[in-house]
């Protein structure tokens, strides 16, 4: 893998594709790169404190190196700023500086940040450029990727939002270091997906090499990196508005979400539902005969050894099945289930009894 590796992305709706770059010390030719491809002068970059006092300034005074003006917001961390009021008030800071339609916006952080100035990006003046600039994993291998921005509601999460890809992405592996061990274990969880999902090699890979990743060998990070937004381009490439294929990118999240929001988002890292809801995924399908214990066997280990949970603890079956049921992708009462084949494969299952879910819960939650 060369020291910097880049990706070409090539969605739909925008004419021109952009690029993904991922390296060490990346923000050090950021600006001057980003000068090639953008015109105008003013910049916005979106952070929060601890983000911005570890990598902020030095991308700042990036900037201004080659003639940004830049301005800087700064969200409180959590979720719960993944908010329409939040995203007004940058705006509103955006309007009275007088902020230009050929102006930048940058999000410098993790999925939080990079959804909701991404949000502000596609709606400021009908929409103006965007970076993403990640820093968490989970922001690395997902969110940054696919074009998804958003904010919560109080009915629902990411409710409010848009289809809007950035002008490029510019990941630098040196900010995992930094990332809180938790951060960096939920990430993962997203990482084995796409082997679940697409790739038998990459999940053989990291079966082969898990004290390389509770180590964070960077080297190795950046191939993991690299070849999971190459799947997620690949996959959104070819279904943008999520009709069909991009659904598998939706694998172990049926019932992850039903824990998240059982949990009131305030148990689990997202990450780690979505590691939860992959195994039960599995058992599922060895249950109806789609996929062999191995398979479920293969990701339970690999998740383990990681360091995810694999268990739902204490939560009741009838809970997990209403929040289901009540979630706006339910159709007549049938659960639609991503659903693995193999280990690389995964079918959408639509039309499943929630009683088949109802006794496979019912049987086995602790
Ligand atoms: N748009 C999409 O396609 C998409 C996909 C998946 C998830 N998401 C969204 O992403 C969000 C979750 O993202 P997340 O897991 O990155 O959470 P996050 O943005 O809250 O970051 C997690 C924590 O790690 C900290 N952090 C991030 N990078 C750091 C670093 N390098 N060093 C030290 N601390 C660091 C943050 O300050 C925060 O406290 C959710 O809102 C979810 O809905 C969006
Ligand atoms: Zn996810």
């Amino acid at each position: 893998m060369p020291a910097l590796a880049k990706i070409q992305v090539k969605p739909e709706i925008k004419e021109k594709g952009y690029e993904i770059r991922i390296g060490r010390n990346i923000y050090s030719q950021f600006a001057q790169e980003l000068l090639e491809i953008k015109r105008g002068s003013q910049a916005l970059l979106v952070s929060n404190d601890v983000i911005y006092a570890l990598y902020g300034t030095k991308i700042e005074s990036e900037l201004k190196k080659q003639g940004f003006q830049v301005m800087v917001y700064l969200v409180p961390d959590g979720e719960e700023y993944k908010s329409w009021q939040e995203a007004e008030k940058i705006l509103t800071t955006m309007l009275e500086a007088g902020f230009n339609r050929d102006g930048l916006v940058l999000a410098l952080g993790g999925g939080v940040i990079g959804d909701l100035a991404g949000f502000v990006a596609a709606i400021y003046q009908r929409g103006i450029d965007l970076v993403q600039l990640p820093t968490s994993l989970l922001a690395q291998v997902d969110s940054s990727v696919g074009g998804k921005v958003a904010v919560n509601h109080p009915l629902g999460k990411n409710m409010i939002g848009a289809f809007y890809h950035p002008l490029g992405v510019w990941t630098d592996l040196d900010t995992l270091k930094t990332l809180p061990e938790r951060e960096w274990l939920a990430g993962l969880g997203e990482v084995v997906k796409y082997g679940a999902i697409w790739d038998d090699n990459l999940f053989d890979l990291i079966e082969k090499n898990i004290e390389r990743i509770r180590h964070r060998d960077l080297e190795f990070i950046q191939f993991l990196i690299f070849r999971c937004c190459e799947i997620k381009a690949e996959i959104v490439e070819r279904d943008e508005r999520e009709q069909g294929l991009r659904m598998i990118l939706n694998f172990g999240h049926t019932i992850g979400h039903a824990l998240e929001k059982l949990t009131c988002y305030k148990v689990y890292r997202h990450g780690e539902a979505v590691a939860i809801g992959m195994v039960w995924a599995a058992k599922l399908a060895v249950n109806m005969g789609l996929c062999s214990t191995e398979v479920r066997e293969r990701l339970e280990k690999v998740l383990k050894e990681i360091g995810l949970p694999i268990n739902l603890p204490g939560v009741k079956a009838d809970e997990i099945l209403e929040t289901i049921v009540l979630d706006k992708k339910v159709r007549d009462k049938k659960l639609t289930f991503v659903l693995p084949r193999l280990i690389g494969q995964v079918e959408v299952i639509k039309g499943i009894e929630p009683e088949m879910l109802k006794e496979l819960l019912s049987n086995t939650v602790l």
